[in-house]
This record gives C-alpha cells, sequence and structure tokens, in this order.
C-alpha cells in the first residue's frame, strides 16, 4: 500500500475475546489441531445450517435525489444517450447482470413528501413541484416509469408510501392504483360486476395490468425527515396507514414498519411495545433499518472518499463492522419487547446502508451526495453482505444506499459517461450465495485494533453512536459459507481480508468433508484508494484466484491484502 500503516503496527493476534476463543477451539477441535505454518483458519460447518439466504438481501434503493434518477436511471426517450423507453440501457444491463432483485423506490426523505398521482399520466401534463432536497421535481419520471424499470431488469418493486404529508386514504389508493385487478371485478353484493376505477385509470396511462406489488415501506425515517414523531406516535400511525388496507388474492401485502435511526434500540423497544398494546398490528412483516458507516474522520481525511490513510480505513470498516451488532440487537429488542414468538416472523429490513463520506467527489454540484467508491468501499461492501449471509435468519430485505450517483454506489453516470464502480464487481461475486443454505463458519486470524477507536463519534444521523467498546477491534479475516441450493455437494465461500499490507495463508477446512476441488475470483488492487471513474471504468475489475489444489481435503490459500474473494468450494 503507498501509505504507512500505523493500524498494523498495533495489530494483535488473537487479542479479542472471540479469538482467544476461536484459538482454543484451534487447539481442541482435532480438524484445526493439524493445521501448521498458516496465519489464519475458516472451518465450515455444514451441520449447522443458518437458514435459506433470502436473495433479496441484495437490493438497491433509488430515490429522487441529486443525479439519481435524473441523469442515473432516466434520461428520457429523446436522448442520444443509449436507452430503453427513457431508461438508461447501461443502468438496465448492469441491474441485469447482478439480477438485482429488489428495487426500493421513491425514497428515502423524498418519499415523504411526494404524491404519487404527481407522477401518472401524459408526461407533458405533469407538475412541476419543489421537492424535498431542495430541488425541482418535474415529474417525468413517476410510478410507471419505476415499474417499467422494473420489469426492463426483472426486480420486484419496494414501494416507499408517504405518511408525513399525505392522509391515510392515498395510501390506500396508491395500494389500489397498483394492485386492483384489470377488467371488470364481480362484486361481492348485489351490485353488477363493473371495473375498478383505479384499474381503468391505471389501463389508461398505459398499463392494464396489475403492477402487483406486495412490499411497500410505511413512511421513512418517521423519527426524523419522516415526522419527527416518537415511536408511540409512529406506532398510532403505522396502525391507521394499514388496518384496512386493500388486498387482492394475487398479492399479500408485506408492510415494513419504520426501524430506528442507526443503533437506537429504545425506538424499536418502544415501538414494538406500542404496536403489540393493540392486537391490530397483523400486517407487520418488516422492521426497516438505516445504518449508514461514517468514520470518524481523522484530520487527514476530513470524511472524503479518497482522502483517507490507513486510521481512517480500519475506523471505517471496524464502524461498518458494527452492522452485526445492529442486527443481532434489533432482533433481540424486537422478541424481548412484543413478549411473545411473534419476532420471529417480523423480519429485518435493511433498507438503507452504505459509507457516507463527506463532500469533495461529487460529480457535479448537483449530484447531491454523489461520491467516489474504491476498493475501501468495495471490502465494507463483502464485509456488509457476510453479516447479512451470517443472519440470514433474520434479514430478509437488503437495499443499499443507493444504486447510481449516491452514496454507495454501484455505478456512477454523468450524461453519456458512466463506469461500474468496485463495489458492483462484490455484488456479482457474491451471485452464488443467492438462495443458498447458508451455514456456520469460524473464522481464526489476526486481529486489527481500530487506532481512532477513541476519537469522537461521527457526526450525522444512521450512524452507530453506541458504546466505544464495540469499535475497538476489527476482525482480521470475515466472511460467509453456504451451501448450492441445487448442488449439496457445492458450498460457496466469501472472505474479506481487511489488511491493508498483509496477506493471509489461510487453510480452509469443512468439518466431515473433504475439499475435491476449488475455483474463486478475487477483487484486489495495489492501492486502497484504487477506484474506477469514467476515463479508467476497467482500473479495478475481479480476477480469477489462483488456487492450489487440495490435499488432504482442505484448501490452503493466501487471500491478498484488501482483498475480496469468493470461492466455490466442490466436495469429495
Ligand atoms: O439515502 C439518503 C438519505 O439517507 C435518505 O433519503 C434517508 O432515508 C436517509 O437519511
Amino acid at each position: 500500500m503507498n501509505f504507512d500503516s500505523p493500524a498494523s503496527s498495533r495489530r494483535s493476534f488473537l487479542k479479542t475475546s472471540t479469538l482467544a476463543a476461536s484459538a482454543l477451539a484451534l487447539r481442541t477441535n482435532p480438524i484445526l489441531a493439524q493445521a501448521t505454518h498458516a496465519d489464519a483458519h475458516i472451518e465450515i460447518l455444514p451441520a449447522e445450517p443458518i437458514a435459506t439466504i433470502s436473495p433479496e438481501i441484495y437490493g438497491h434503493f433509488i430515490e429522487h435525489l441529486g443525479g439519481v434518477i435524473y441523469d442515473g436511471v432516466w434520461v428520457g426517450e429523446r436522448s442520444k444517450i443509449p436507452n430503453q423507453n427513457g431508461i438508461r440501457t447501461a443502468f438496465i444491463e448492469a441491474m441485469r447482470a447482478i439480477q438485482a432483485p429488489l428495487l426500493r423506490w421513491p425514497g428515502g426523505c423524498f418519499a415523504d413528501s411526494y404524491d404519487w398521482r404527481d407522477g401518472i399520466g401524459p408526461r407533458d401534463k405533469r407538475p412541476a413541484r419543489s421537492a424535498f432536497w431542495n430541488q425541482q421535481d418535474n415529474n417525468q419520471y413517476g410510478l410507471h416509469e419505476f415499474m417499467h424499470t422494473c420489469r426492463a431488469i426483472g426486480s420486484k418493486p419496494y414501494l416507499a408510501a408517504n405518511l408525513r404529508t399525505l392522509p391515510a386514504r392515498d395510501f390506500y389508493q396508491e395500494v389500489e392504483y397498483c394492485n386492483a385487478p384489470a377488467g371488470a371485478v364481480p362484486s361481492n353484493s348485489a351490485a353488477p360486476a363493473a371495473p375498478n376505477a383505479f384499474a381503468a385509470q391505471r389501463a389508461a396511462n398505459g398499463d392494464a395490468q396489475p403492477f402487483n406489488v406486495d412490499l411497500w415501506g410505511v413512511g421513512n425515517e418517521s423519527w426524523g425527515c419522516g415526522g419527527n414523531l416518537t415511536p408511540e406516535e409512529y406506532a398510532a400511525e403505522f396502525r391507521r396507514f394499514t388496518a384496512w388496507t386493500p388486498s387482492y388474492d394475487k398479492t399479500s401485502l408485506r408492510l415494513v414498519a419504520v426501524g430506528p435511526n442507526g443503533d437506537d434500540i429504545d425506538w424499536t423497544t418502544r415501538l414494538f411495545q406500542a404496536l403489540h398494546a393493540n392486537p391490530e398490528r397483523r400486517h407487520l412483516w418488516g422492521l426497516s433499518i438505516h445504518y449508514y458507516t461514517s468514520g470518524s474522520p481523522s484530520k487527514f481525511a476530513a470524511g472524503d472518499a479518497l482522502k483517507f490513510n490507513s486510521d481512517d480505513h480500519y475506523d471505517l470498516l471496524t464502524r461498518g463492522s458494527i452492522m452485526e451488532k445492529v442486527v443481532t440487537d434489533h432482533w433481540k429488542a424486537m422478541g424481548t419487547a412484543s413478549k411473545t414468538l411473534d419476532h420471529q416472523t417480523v423480519k429485518l429490513v435493511v433498507d438503507e446502508w452504505g459509507a457516507w463520506y463527506g463532500k469533495g467527489t461529487e460529480l457535479a454540484p448537483q449530484y447531491n451526495l454523489s461520491q467516489q467508491s474504491t476498493m475501501r468501499d468495495a471490502l465494507l461492501t463483502g464485509i456488509t453482505l457476510d453479516i447479512f449471509q451470517r443472519h440470514a435468519d433474520k434479514v430478509a430485505v437488503a437495499n443499499v444506499a443507493q444504486t447510481i450517483n449516491c452514496i454507495h454506489s454501484l455505478m456512477l453516470a454523468q450524461e453519456d459517461k458512466f463506469t461500474l464502480t468496485p463495489t458492483f464487481h462484490v455484488f456479482q461475486m457474491y451471485l452464488p450465495h443467492r438462495g443458498a443454505q447458508a451455514v456456520r463458519a469460524e473464522f481464526t486470524a489476526p486481529a486489527i485494533s481500530n487506532p481512532l477507536a477513541n476519537a469522537p463519534i461521527p457526526v450525522g444521523g444512521n450512524s452507530y453512536t453506541g458504546s466505544l467498546e464495540a469499535v475497538k477491534t476489527l476482525a482480521g479475516l470475515s466472511g460467509s459459507a453456504s451451501i448450492s441450493p441445487t448442488n449439496p455437494k457445492l458450498l460457496t465461500l466469501t472472505v474479506v481480508n481487511p489488511h491493508l499490507d498483509r496477506p493471509l495463508t489461510t487453510e480452509v477446512a469443512i468439518r466431515g468433508a473433504s475439499i475435491a476441488s476449488a475455483t474463486g475470483t478475487v477483487l484486489a488492487s495495489p492501492d486502497i484508494h484504487d477506484h474506477n471513474d469514467f476515463a479508467h471504468p476497467n482500473a479495478v475489475k475481479p480476477a480469477t484466484a489462483r488456487l492450489a489444489s487440495p490435499t488432504g481435503g482442505r484448501l490452503t490459500h493466501t487471500f491478498p491484502p484488501a482483498s475480496v474473494t469468493s470461492l466455490q468450494l466442490t466436495l469429495a
């Protein structure tokens, strides 16, 4: 790496209690005890299944914010930029390449000031409005354009409803507009069959067939931009918005309640207590979590996506790894507060996550919250997806924020220029995990002390504000494992080595089985700051991992510094 690494000198092997426990396991486990000459060990336990990994944890989020929709996704039908019905072709193709399962829209904070009726009907008749994020929205991209985007990609829609500035009636009608069946509907009273008025309006606007949207966020960040409500006030609103939503045979609704600001356990506990105080809560399917990672920037970094040193690097990844604590703490709080087994049916929906930096690398001033994305962000992506996979029993949906031109992006676009970021490549490398059976895997590796553990807590919402203890140590190697849904002898193992200058020779073993062969892909680059831009779209791209043949049923592999690796292991 290009800079000195004070954090690495403070690195300690097997210092944390977790690692000490792993070391004990190493001595007492017959498989690992035979191991020698390795810096690290991974043991996969196929007999300890966690859950099926929901394909929807690889979901996406696009908001009317800066250059996300206008220019990023929507270029218009008459644009010289290649497009399909106005939607940027490069965006569609990239989303298809990663089989994007889910797309959340229209916000974010934007959703709570958006009227869905402004974005339907002939485009030349739609109103231009002052919108959230201090911008004007001309409503050329609305509900139908969004559904066409989902259709072109092959993803499911996830709509965020307005709870702050529209009454519940508008939500009910939006559901009806999206989901009421086409044509004359038989009445269950003596009245004759008649077409539903909203379905007829939808057909007049070009889509006779229902959109069948099942996943709905009921408001967004209602503790902040979504209304500054208390959990109790929000619980009452949630009940009013969801108790009598229209439902149609084909689409049973999955309604997602607004969850905490970052790690705010108090919100979740009080929300669940308030919801459970009233039996009319039957529609609650998921609890949303927004967790962004903002490091505690050193003077050098000033929170820039590109200007950071090794301390900032380790700090950001340590704070990003707190996602695991956020997931497990909130899961526990949901269960404790409900005092029933209900929490096992209410899933976590991490519908905004990513690394959020300060200004400095935006594409242009009007591309609000756009930022560059480096190898450091690729590592955070791997760490985060591995956490979701390890907690496949809890996390059902997740949406990276945001897919294009905003925060933790997979793509950057400006007019006719377009590039994929390193984060895109990680999403592609993790494809074999989707729908697979997550199984427990034990990682034993040199831990890293966070050199900025005692620095002030980052300013800004949605990030970790809890105990400093939790941000002291970063796992020296982390990842997750799963068994293919179609071939029980095929395992996927994804691994992140966050060390900036230390390759980790690692022995991979599978309890109760032998590895017959292995293939793999690796994403690494000489400098952690490396990234793709319009002039160099292939500066960072994955390569085939060079693997030795397994010996004695085990694989020994050296994970390069600052790398993400995806291995396919075939069992004997
Ligand atoms: O993703 C940007 C913003 O971050 C979203 O609009 C909001 O929900 C969150 O605070």
